[in-house]
């Protein structure tokens, strides 16, 4: 039989599908649009009313008032505007609160802490890691009175961590990180906008998206970032450990005066872009399911990311916290009680101490574009309330674990 696979590359060809990340992210976006009031509907779930807006800055109603009148006679052109629902309710949004916080608040987070970076990394496909980096992610933004700022980096060209919740403007740059580090090695959007003078700050600036929280930004990848690979595999010597070194010693740094806390998604590979974060990180999380294959996964996972390590420039002299974490975690399940018990008593102290849930929630929530903490109970369509208030309260003490493990290398 005469066969020939490169009718494979035919029929790539006529598959109709969003050719570029700009496309695919205006495709993603009119689908999770749901609106309430008009309003992007997780931007209204996570609107103030006044009092809650005083008791923020630890103000009486009427001192809210005042000083609300008065940052809007120093800002006449944009004043803060309250959103009015019906007659009754007044609601700010929380780019209202980020406003006011600029203006009245003294302290921020990066006057205790220093910027940090942490990859959520595991070669075992579907675990968590994606939906641990959204929870950790919009939880750690949400955290009003630290209010870090927060980004996700997602290195996964087939994966969307951060697409869901990442908002458009119409000026905006479709910038991925995966460009970004190509920038000296092909011709694209960013050493073409090098080429017009623009500054690589100013350029890794503009790839940052926003969301619908004013203090988290997404940097997305997308499918055709797999090119990053071929160009590794193809270098030599030292230009192999440039390419390497160059998240690390160019545009981490820069991430980093930008951001407070930084996470980083990715594939569920072994490959030659998590080596470049490996290379680069403060922290790792390494999420796991207590499930047969995840913890025979993981566990050959640990085995080989340690020689992997070794082999890296820095040979992990960088790398300052790891912990494995027990996530989708359904404890009715004596299966899944058994091999996380396994995990706790073979990890000691290098587990996190609390467990992420599983929960019909994270399904709805990743579903309609969101993280859990983006759902509103009386907005539910799948979920139970009893299963929804489970999966709060342990993303809360989860959240609770994470934050004190990140202080430990983030403290000043
Ligand atoms: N705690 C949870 N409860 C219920 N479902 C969950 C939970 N965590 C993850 N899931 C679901 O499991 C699936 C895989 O999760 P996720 O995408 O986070 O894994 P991943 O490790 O990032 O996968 P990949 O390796 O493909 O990138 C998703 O459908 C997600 O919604
Ligand atoms: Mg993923």
């Amino acid at each position: 039989m005469d066969f020939n696979f490169r009718h494979l590359e035919a029929i790539s060809e006529k598959m109709d599908h969003p050719a570029s990340l700009e496309e695919a992210l205006r495709v993603n976006f009119k689908k999770s649009a749901e609106l309430e009031e008009g309003i992007d509907v997780r931007i209204y779930n996570h609107m103030l009313n006044k009092s809650q807006m005083a008791k923020h800055f630890g103000w009486s109603i009427s001192k809210f008032n005042d000083q609300l009148a008065l940052f809007n006679k120093l800002n006449p052109q944009q004043p803060v505007v309250h959103y009015l629902q019906g007659k009754v309710k007044q609601l700010f949004s929380r780019f209202d609160l980020d406003r006011l916080k600029r203006h009245f608040d003294t302290d921020c987070y990066s006057d205790h802490h220093k910027p940090t970076s942490c990859l959520i990394s595991s070669h075992k496909g579907g675990t968590g890691k994606s939906t641990s980096t959204l929870t950790l992610a919009v939880g750690l933004a949400l955290d009003d009175k630290r209010y870090p700022k927060v980004c996700i980096i997602d290195t996964d060209p087939q994966g969307t961590c951060g697409a869901a919740i990442t908002h458009i403007a119409e000026d905006e740059q479709f910038i991925t990180i995966v460009d970004l580090i190509l920038r000296n090695h092909e011709d694209n959007i960013v050493s073409q906008l090098l080429g017009r003078g623009f500054s690589l700050e100013q350029i890794i600036e503009s790839a940052a998206f926003s969301t619908h929280l004013p203090n988290l930004s997404t940097f997305l990848s997308f499918p055709t970032d797999d090119r990053f690979t071929d160009l590794f595999w193809s270098l030599k010597g030292q230009e192999r450990v440039d390419l390497l070194c160059d998240f690390k010693l160019n545009i981490l740094p820069i991430i980093k005066s930008m951001y407070d806390i930084i996470l980083i998604d990715s594939p569920p590979q072994d490959s030659p872009i998590i080596w470049m974060m490996y290379e680069a990180v403060d922290m790792v999380l390494i999420p796991c399911s207590p499930k047969n294959y995840d913890y025979i996964s993981t566990k050959n996972f640990l085995k080989n990311i340690s020689n992997r390590i070794d082999k890296l420039p820095s040979q992990g002299k960088n790398i300052q916290w790891s912990k494995v974490a027990i996530v989708n975690f359904n404890s009715d399940s004596k299966h899944e009680v058994k091999y996380s018990d396994l995990i706790r008593k073979a990890c000691g102290e290098h587990v996190l101490n609390a467990d992420l849930a599983h929960s019909q929630a994270f399904l709805e929530a990743s579903e309609t574009g969101r993280s859990v903490l983006d759902l509103k109970k009386n907005q539910l369509k799948k979920t139970k309330g009893t299963d929804y208030d489970n999966a709060i309260a342990s993303t809360t003490a989860f959240m609770r674990s994470f934050i004190i493990e990140l202080h430990k290398v983030s403290s000043k």
